[in-house]
């Protein structure tokens, strides 16, 4: 595994196009289109930025990240990958669609990954003659400072495949956990019931959203209180999971609450629009 492609550079596939390059890879990043291209890298720039700031990297080891990424718009420039990682739209034909052209152009060996948090991965395997290299490989927001990744093996996903995922993922400096093609995976499965719950709570009246924060803030330890997790991860994200989790598993926990439902109609989804749960300024 030495050239590694990113399909996607909004904030998952940009931090995952980052941690791979400041990793050592030689990565290719795609996008759709130019401007959302170049959003991407310039939120690489100000991480890596960030990091040299801080002292956590030096200018010369971030210029060399730099050095190791090539953005393109073009898929065939993904042709030579060993790993292609795709973080684009959680959108099941448009993911399909990719995986068969990703299929027709990489090498035999190529490995294929999906970072969705909640869609099944087989399904994406199937429409390529390569099932058995096909595995999810699911990052947390942020990506560059989350220590995680879930490594999701489908009923097909060959031990070889698995393995070699371990090993690229301990090479990014994350710790791999070994998760069942089921939606939510192991974190998401047990995030997202919590989450809900929260909302919940806040809309029966039952604490004031601040409160809710702090409980879980200062009682348990948690960086960000849930209604404030919520606003990061994103409302629409979060309702769009929480769907399909209920859609599998029927369980009243994982049905998203109506004030969740008429803030993500209300456009209102957390801080990449300016509200959520709470005001946020845009920059
Ligand atoms: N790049 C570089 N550095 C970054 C960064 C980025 N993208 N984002 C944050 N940082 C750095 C900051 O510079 C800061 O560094 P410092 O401590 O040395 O000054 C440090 O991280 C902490 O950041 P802040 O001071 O801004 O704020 P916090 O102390 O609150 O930390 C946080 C931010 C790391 C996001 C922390 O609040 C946290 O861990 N929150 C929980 C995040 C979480 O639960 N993520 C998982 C979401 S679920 C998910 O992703 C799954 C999906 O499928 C939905």
């Amino acid at each position: 595994m030495q050239k590694i492609g990113v399909c996607g550079n909004g904030l998952m596939g940009s931090g995952i196009a980052q941690v791979a390059a400041t990793s050592g890879y030689d990565v290719v990043v795609l996008e759709a289109d130019q401007a959302a291209l170049d959003r991407g890298m310039k939120r690489i720039r100000q991480s890596l930025d960030k990091f040299v700031e801080k002292g956590a990297l030096q200018a010369a080891q971030r210029d060399e990240a730099l050095a190791k990424l090539r953005p393109t718009t073009q898929l065939e420039d993904l042709k030579a990958s060993d790993l292609v990682i795709e973080a684009i739209v959680e959108n099941m034909p448009a993911k399909k669609d990719l995986f068969q052209r990703l299929d027709a152009l990489l090498a035999p060996h190529a490995i294929i990954c999906s970072n969705t948090s909640s869609l099944c991965v087989i399904e994406m395997a199937a429409v390529t003659k390569r099932p058995k290299q096909i595995a999810g490989l699911h990052f947390f927001n942020p990506v560059p400072i989350m220590k995680l990744v879930e490594v999701v093996k489908t009923i097909v996903t060959s031990q070889a495949t698995i393995d070699t995922l371990f090993a690229v993922a301990a090479k990014l400096g994350k710790k791999p956990i070994l998760a069942q093609d089921t939606p939510g995976f192991i974190v998401n499965r047990l995030l997202v019931p919590y989450l809900l719950y929260a909302i919940r709570m806040y809309e029966s009246g039952l604490a004031s959203k601040e409160d809710i924060d702090e409980g879980m803030k200062l009682g348990c330890g948690h960086p960000m209180g849930p209604l404030t997790l919520l606003d990061f991860v994103g409302l629409d994200t979060t309702y769009f999971i929480a769907e399909i989790m209920f859609d599998e598993f029927k369980d009243p926990l994982m049905a998203p609450p109506p004030l969740l439902k008429r803030m993500v109609l209300a456009g209102q989804h957390g801080r990449k629009s300016g509200k959520g749960f709470y005001d946020y300024e845009k920059a």
